[in-house]
């Protein structure tokens, strides 16, 4: 089992029928641990405003910091690179870690990895007022973000040093694997892309900075899960044991209490999945298409995992649409009736308007996504989990996404100001809807769907994956959450 072939693997995946034989290779891991007694590793949030000190001293061994690590998110700030208070801040300040570094202690690699992340702060920064950075192949620019050049700094310092270890513990199907197509595609994609980069991936766990845990929440709801029996330890038990056994092999989860670690889930019980460990919902960063802040989402920490149908596994044949003056219909909708929004959103809507097409199910013999490609405007209301797949489906037919939700944090939104390419609109909008649309006037819709056009590059799947598209944006977004603090080795 495994990937075959190197960059076709997620294809060749999803065109194969999962087989409940292959659960019984699965080895079983059972390792089990208590979280009793931490050793107070240390952890300080920079909030790129931060008065962390920088002093590489260890702690007292006394210190009990296993609480500040567990509300350390409290105080958390993200690297946001649209913060005008940016150039306020004592910029200086963290980076006078090199000189004191020359103080006795040996450095240590965490360190070393440490000076490096510092370093790229420091450039990020000091990018916001330089004249742009040239590129071989894309250079941002433009009010869809919210600041163009420290954006376009941070991801060539990412390019330049960014190194995440995949552990290498777990089988397939539940680990190093997962669906490539469905709503769920994200979940194999990444993982898929991830495991097969040389660039990013290191083998040598000395030289990370952050650490991944490669499993599929989707498949495990396929492979662990008892079928409608509604109980979640069986998953719970897997996750709990995978990271009890990377915690006992490897250093890593200890001394950070898994902060430097992510995992992800495109699955709506993704997030149930990481209460499995306190640690791991408090303190690692979570990579989450249900992206619900009311259900602990944290963007601070967390990453909004962008949720893309990949009906044949790939985007070949869904990209394009035509230019605004070709488009018909004003607003468009057609979906299943989950959730707690699409119900308002049907009950005022469905068969009203000429102009406001929304529908349970498209009359036979109508395209969905005929009807994305002849709409200004693409309707996406939340259903049972905040992320839609629509946002990205209206995206990549040059359909200005209207964002219907509560609570949600939509994916890449420290450097997309999805404002300027996207109305975001919350249920009690939903009665006055056309009027919000009509009060957008042609010149801003086309110039709105031209944004629209150019972030599209940031949610198109490559596969081997391309420069800026979503898997770098995805990794982009998990290397400013890692910029965001540091590790202290207490050894
Ligand atoms: C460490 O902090 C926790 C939480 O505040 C507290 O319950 C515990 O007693 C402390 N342990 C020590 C050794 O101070
Ligand atoms: C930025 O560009 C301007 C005009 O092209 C030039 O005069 C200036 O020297 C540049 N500054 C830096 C720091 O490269
Ligand atoms: C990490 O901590 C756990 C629980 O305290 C302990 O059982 C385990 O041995 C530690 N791992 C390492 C590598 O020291
Ligand atoms: C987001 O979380 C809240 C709190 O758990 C829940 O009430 C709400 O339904 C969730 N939203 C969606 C769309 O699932
Ligand atoms: C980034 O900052 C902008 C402007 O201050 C804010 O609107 C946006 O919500 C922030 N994004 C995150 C993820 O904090």
């Amino acid at each position: 089992m495994g990937c075959s072939s190197r960059w076709n693997c997620c294809a060749w995946w999803g065109s194969e029928a999962f087989s409940t034989l292959k659960l019984l290779f699965l080895v079983p891991l059972i390792v089990v641990v208590g979280f009793a007694s931490v050793k107070g590793p240390s952890l300080c949030r920079w909030g790129f405003i931060a008065d962390c000190s920088v002093s590489f001293t260890p702690l007292p061994s006394s210190s009990n910091s296993s609480s500040q690590i567990l509300h350390q998110s409290k105080e958390t700030e993200v690297f946001n690179v649209s913060k005008p208070e940016f150039n306020l801040a004592p910029v200086n300040k963290p980076d006078e870690s090199h000189p004191r570094l020359k103080q006795k202690r040996k450095f240590s690699f965490l360190d070393r990895t440490e000076v490096v992340l510092a370093q790229a702060r420091a450039a990020i920064r000091e990018a916001r007022n330089r004249n742009r950075t040239l590129d071989s192949d894309y250079v941002p620019t433009g009010p869809m973000y919210w600041n163009a050049k420290a954006f376009h700094r941070s991801y060539l310092e990412m390019e330049k040093q960014f190194k995440v270890f995949v552990y290498e513990e777990g089988e397939t199907p539940v680990f190093h694997n997962g669906p490539c197509k469905s709503i769920y595609s994200m979940e194999g994609n990444f993982i898929h892309a991830i495991e097969m980069n040389d660039h990013f991936r290191t083998k040598d766990p000395k030289k990370a900075h952050v650490f991944f845990l490669p499993f599929s929440v989707v498949m495990m709801v396929r492979f662990v899960y008892e079928r409608d029996s509604r109980d979640f330890g069986p998953i719970k038990k897997t996750v709990i044991d995978y990271v009890n056994l990377i915690a006992t092999r490897y250093p890593y989860w200890n001394r950070s209490l898994g902060a430097d670690h992510f995992m992800l889930a495109c699955h709506d019980w993704g997030p149930e999945a990481s209460f499995s460990l306190p640690y791991l919902h408090k303190n690692s960063i979570r990579v989450l298409c249900n992206a619900n802040t009311s259900e602990g989402f944290k963007p601070a920490k967390d990453v909004s995992f962008p949720e893309i149908n990949l009906q044949t596994g790939s985007i070949n044949g869904f990209v394009g649409g035509p230019s605004a003056s070709k488009r018909s219909i004003l607003a468009f909708f057609a979906g299943g009736v989950h959730g707690p929004i699409r119900p308002i959103l049907l009950e005022h809507w469905e068969n009203k308007d000429e102009d406001i097409q929304v529908h349970k199910y498209l009359p036979k013999g109508v395209s969905y996504y005929g009807m994305l490609r002849k709409s200004k405007f693409c309707l996406c209301p939340s259903g049972y989990e905040v992320a839609s797949p629509r946002v990205v489906e209206a995206i990549y037919t040059g359909c200005v996404p209207v964002l219907i939700s509560e609570h949600y944090v939509p994916p890449f939104s420290d450097v997309l100001n999805w404002k300027s390419f996207s109305v975001e609109l919350s249920v009690k909008d939903i009665p006055i809807l056309k009027d919000i649309l009509m009060s957008i006037s042609p010149r801003q819709h086309i110039r709105m769907q031209r944004r629209v056009g150019q972030i599209r590059r940031h949610f198109e799947v490559h596969s081997p994956p391309k420069r800026f598209d979503v898997f770098h944006m995805i990794l982009h977004s998990v290397w400013l959450r890692r910029l965001n603090f540091r590790v202290r080795d207490d050894q």
